[in-house]
């Protein structure tokens, strides 16, 4: 197992694994313009996914939590918390084609959204009004822009902005954490603690990070956020920096093209 993990992980960083157009909205539209009626979940299954994600959601049952999904493609994800009775659901993608589907596609989930919009601008959410981020793939995205860094950073300003006083951000990343952990703490404090975890997804024998970013302006402090990063090397630091910039990782499921990229 840990001869296939060594292996995935060189994999993952070989050029061949790599591409620069995940951050292009052309890329995806064409994609998804030629995978019509698929659904796909990258990196983890849906009942994986929920069972992290549904405790930060509810408070003793309450499901009004007010949820919006970066970069949601066709992945079933929302439809599968609609199901578990949330409502208040707002996904985004900058591609119109998948976003059109997935309008059409779940029509009948009165009250869930999707909005054609790009994660770089988000305007159309007022300060704290959304008590819940989720992004699985997206902000990976987004780092394989050539600015991909520094999109990344003006995302996570726009994040924090938008989320509610001790709301939560998780991102789901192929990324190790320590590759991520500078970006989503820095150039500037987003008000939130980040906390890295490992989620093994059994199935494809691999794992991924999962980071979670809880806003609490009154508990917030530089210092303790400094003291925390102090955990990595900085030679460590310049070899992710490497990593982190204008990389995605391509799946392999095992089950052909299908997801491929
Ligand atoms: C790796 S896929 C992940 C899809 C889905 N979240 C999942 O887990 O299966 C990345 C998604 O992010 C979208 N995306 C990439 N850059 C974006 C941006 N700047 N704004 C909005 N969506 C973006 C892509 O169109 C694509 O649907």
């Amino acid at each position: 197992m840990a001869a296939r993990r060594a292996a995935a992980y060189a994999a993952r960083n070989s050029k061949k694994h790599l591409s620069t157009n995940f951050g292009d909205e052309g890329y995806w539209n064409e994609r998804y313009g030629s995978s019509a009626g698929d659904s796909y979940e990258w990196y983890l299954d849906i009942d994986v996914a929920t069972a992290i994600l549904t405790p930060y959601l509810e408070t003793e049952g309450d499901k009004s939590s007010r949820i919006l999904v970066l970069g949601c493609g066709n992945s079933a994800f929302s439809a599968e918390l609609f199901g578990l009775g949330y409502r208040n659901i707002v996904n985004i993608d900058f591609s119109s084609i998948v976003i059109n589907e997935m309008q059409e596609r779940y029509r009948h989930c009165q009250g869930m959204q999707f909005l054609t919009m790009n994660v770089l601008n988000l305007g159309h959410f007022a300060d704290s009004s959304i008590d819940f981020i989720f992004d699985k793939g997206c902000l990976d995205a987004v780092f394989c822009r050539t600015d991909g860094v520094d999109c990344v950073h003006n995302v996570c300003e726009q994040l924090s902005r938008v989320l509610v006083d001790k709301g939560t951000f998780i991102s789901v990343s192929y990324a190790q954490a320590a590759m991520r952990i500078p970006h989503y703490r820095k150039p500037v404090h987003f008000l939130w603690s980040c906390e890295p975890t490992n989620v093994l997804n059994k199935e494809k024998d691999c794992s991924y990070t999962c980071f979670i970013c809880k806003k609490d302006v009154e508990k917030w402090s530089p210092a303790a956020d400094d003291a925390a990063e102090q955990g990595s090397s900085s030679s460590e630091e310049e070899e992710q920096r490497g990593d982190a910039d204008g990389e995605i990782e391509e799946e392999d499921d095992g089950e052909g093209e299908e997801g491929k990229v």
